[in-house]
Parts: structure tokens; sequence; C-alpha cells
């Protein structure tokens, strides 16, 4: 037997795994790494999140990614070049975090890494009859593999799609096995680049759980920043917004986009939520011209109203549910109190409450899709595929 198979069936038949989940969303602020120890596996699942830490990508690594990021026209010479060299800067980070936490690279049992999303494409995005839903995360788990010498589990997207899913959300997996509790339906949103949100509804066999994306999420209000703010990464707790005006017959027009009334679940990106195709629109439209502050009071209304919206009609009894908040749109204050307000009585708690803080849960969440495709696979997701997810990278 190959002494690497050999490796990985020990580490898989093992109660006890050191996994580092990546994360690295839509809104290209950095690599998201959490240390995790997982016992278990399915149901049994129990994470500690024994170090966490966000490497905020330079602008050289946000220039290159965003040279071929969801966009119909690239380099395809830029994007065969962009892919080993993004997980040689992934690795480089997940070896400078080790450094920093004194742990040794043969210490930890498997990396589990998302990529980075350059384009995705469901079929609702491209309505090309000849194709069906598609993704593409550039960082090869071969090359992480081989610069860390840890084995890698990555590029978890695609057999969703193959299992009939549109490759995302996959959040609802981890969600299940770590958030379910019997009797206590349950909401879980991320504020992203994109929005999403699970709803367990508190069963054993996970009947009813759903999980969708509502629309954008910080994606929109980044763009905005990048474009009229260059000298700030984001509008800090929603602040130039809570200086702007909202216009309400704009918001009224893009909230008449088709994707905000489609059934769910539904996934979406910036190929869709891009921001000057939502200014293009209004202008062409109703002939109006926002000014920055008053697009970015629009967007964050925008944004939390596609979210309430979504689980106001998805999730009848949302009022009786128990709602956590994670990702870093919950950090804008501006936005989070537009969403309370919303859903009256609501209060999103951090997961941290559990052991499992905001700002990791995603990069957390792959770490326990890795765990699962080594030693778990029993676990049946109500309506979602039931799929283990995930390709296997040896280091030699
Ligand atoms: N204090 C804050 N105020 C407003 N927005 C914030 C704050 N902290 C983080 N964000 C937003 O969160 C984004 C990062 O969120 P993250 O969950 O990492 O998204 P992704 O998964 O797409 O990478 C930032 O780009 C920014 O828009
Ligand atoms: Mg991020």
């Amino acid at each position: 037997m190959n002494a690497q198979i050999e490796k990985l069936y020990n580490i898989s038949s093992s109660d006890k795994k050191w996994i580092i989940g990546l994360m690295s969303g839509t809104s290209l602020d950095g690599l998201d790494i959490a240390l995790c120890q997982i016992t278990g596996a399915g149901i049994k699942t129990k994470v500690e999140v024994k170090h966490f830490k966000t490497f905020s990508y330079s602008n050289e690594v946000k220039d290159n990614i965003l040279s071929v990021f969801a966009r119909k026209n690239i380099s395809f010479e830029a994007l065969t070049l962009l892919n080993p060299w993004l997980s040689r800067i992934h690795a480089e980070m997940i070896l400078s975090a080790l450094k920093e936490w004194n742990i040794k690279p043969s210490e930890i049992d498997v990396i589990a890494s998302h990529g980075q999303t350059v384009f995705h494409s469901p079929f609702r995005l491209h309505k090309n009859k000849e194709f069906g839903n598609a993704t593409f995360q550039i960082g090869d788990g071969d090359h992480i593999a081989v610069h860390t010498g840890i084995i890698t589990v990555s590029d978890f997207r695609q057999k969703h799609i193959a299992a009939g899913g549109e490759g995302a959300p996959l959040a609802l997996y981890g969600d299940c096995l770590l958030f379910n509790e019997i009797g206590v339906p349950t909401i879980l949103l991320n504020i992203g680049g994109i929005s999403n949100f699970t709803y367990l509804p508190g069963n054993e066999i996970f009947k009813g759980a759903l999980v969708t994306d509502t629309g954008p999420g910080n994606t929109l209000l980044d763009a905005v920043i990048n474009k009229f703010y260059p000298h700030l990464s984001f509008d800090l707790d929603g602040k130039i917004a809570s200086s702007g005006k909202i216009n309400y017959e704009v918001l009224k027009l893009w909230k008449s986009l088709p994707f905000f009334s489609e059934s769910i679940p539904k996934t979406t990106g910036p190929e869709l939520f891009e921001y000057s195709f939502l200014i293009t629109m209004s202008k062409e439209k109703l002939g109006v011209d926002l000014y920055p502050q008053d697009l970015l009071a629009t967007l964050t209304l925008l944004t939390a109203e596609t979210i309430t919206d979504c689980i106001k009609r998805e999730v009848p009894n949302w009022k009786e549910t128990r709602k956590f908040g994670s990702g870093g749109g919950c950090h804008n204050k501006l936005l989070m109190s537009h969403i309370q307000r919303l859903l009256p009585g609501s209060n999103f708690l951090n997961p941290s409450i559990l052991g499992i803080p905001g700002d990791a849960k995603e990069a957390v969440l792959f770490a326990v899709l890795a765990n699962e495709t080594l030693s778990g696979g029993n676990t049946n997701y109500g309506d979602n595929p039931s799929v283990c997810m995930g390709k296997i990278s040896f280091p030699s």
C-alpha cells in the first residue's frame, strides 16, 4: 500500500483530528485560517477552535484575483498562472500561522481548503440549456499539500453540483452537525460577500432543513468603497452609509430584480450583484445618479431587506427561532440595526457562545466537511444532496 494512503487511512480511523479549515470568500478581504480539533463525525462531531487568524490580502493579491474575478472576458493565461500562485500564497500563510502558534506542520492531520471562487455560474444565471450549474475555484489543493507537507482536501463544491446542487451554499452541512438542537428551531445567517442563511427546524433527521443565498452581503458595499473611497477597505460600522440618504424609489427598482423573487434554494455571486450594473439600472430607468454616501445608504438597506424578506418568506416561524449571525457583515452596525428592525424581537447571537467565533465559522465548516469526507459520510441532510465532498491531495 502507498504509505500516504496508509497515513490517510490512519487519520481517517482516528477519533480525534487536527484540521485546518481555510476560507477566502467573495469579499476578497483575506484568508481565514481556523485550526480545529475535531472529534467524532456526523451528528457526534465536536469541534474545538484552537486558533483563528485572518491574513489580509495585499493589494497585489487582491488586484491579481480581481483581474479574473467574476468577469466574462479574462486572460486565460492569467487564470492559469494564478491557480498555483494563489495556492503558494495560501500555503505560506498557513505555515506562518503555524509558526506563530508554535505548532509544527507535522502535528496537523489535514488542511481543508475552499479555494478562491473566481466565477459562480448556476444555470439560473447563464440560462444556457446546453449547460448545468457551474462554479470555479482556484488555489489548487495539490500545491497546498506539497508546499505545506500536509494532506489537503479541497474543491468541495464540484461534488455538490454533480449531486444536483448549485455548489453552494455548503454551510448547511456543518450547521446541521454543529448547531442542530432538538426542539429548538434555529436560523444561522452568514453575511459574507453574499448573504446566506441556514434554517434548522430542530428535528433529528434534518427534515425541512434548508439553506439559500438571499442576495448581496458586503459585495456591493465594498465595491462602492473601492470605487469612491479607495483609501478605505470597507465602510467601517456602516458610518458613511449612516451619513447618506436612502432613495426608496431606487431601492424598489433594485428589489425588482428577478433573483429576489425566485424560489429557494438559490445561489448567486458578484457576477450578478455588480454595483455598476445596479447604477446603470437606476440611471437608465429612473434618471437617478446617487451620491456615494446615498448609494451606500440605499445599498445597505437593500442588503438588509433582501435578507429579511427571504427569511420571513421561507421561515414562517422566524419569530420563534434562535438566531446566530456570522461573517464580516455582522460587524456593520447600520446593516445589523436595519435587520433587527425588520425582524422585530430578533437577537442575532455570535456562535462564539457555542465555541465557534462568528468570523471563524465558515473556515470551521470546511474543516468539518473534510472530517466528514474522511471519517463520516453516513448523515442524511433531509432534502439536500447527501454526498462526501472534496478531493484529496497528498504532499508527495
Ligand atoms: N466593522 C465592520 N463594519 C462594516 N463592515 C465590516 C466590518 N468588518 C468586516 N466588514 C465587512 O465584512 C467583509 C468580510 O466579510 P467575510 O465574512 O470575510 O466575507 P467573505 O466570506 O466574502 O470573505 C469586509 O469586506 C467588510 O465589507
Ligand atoms: Mg473573508
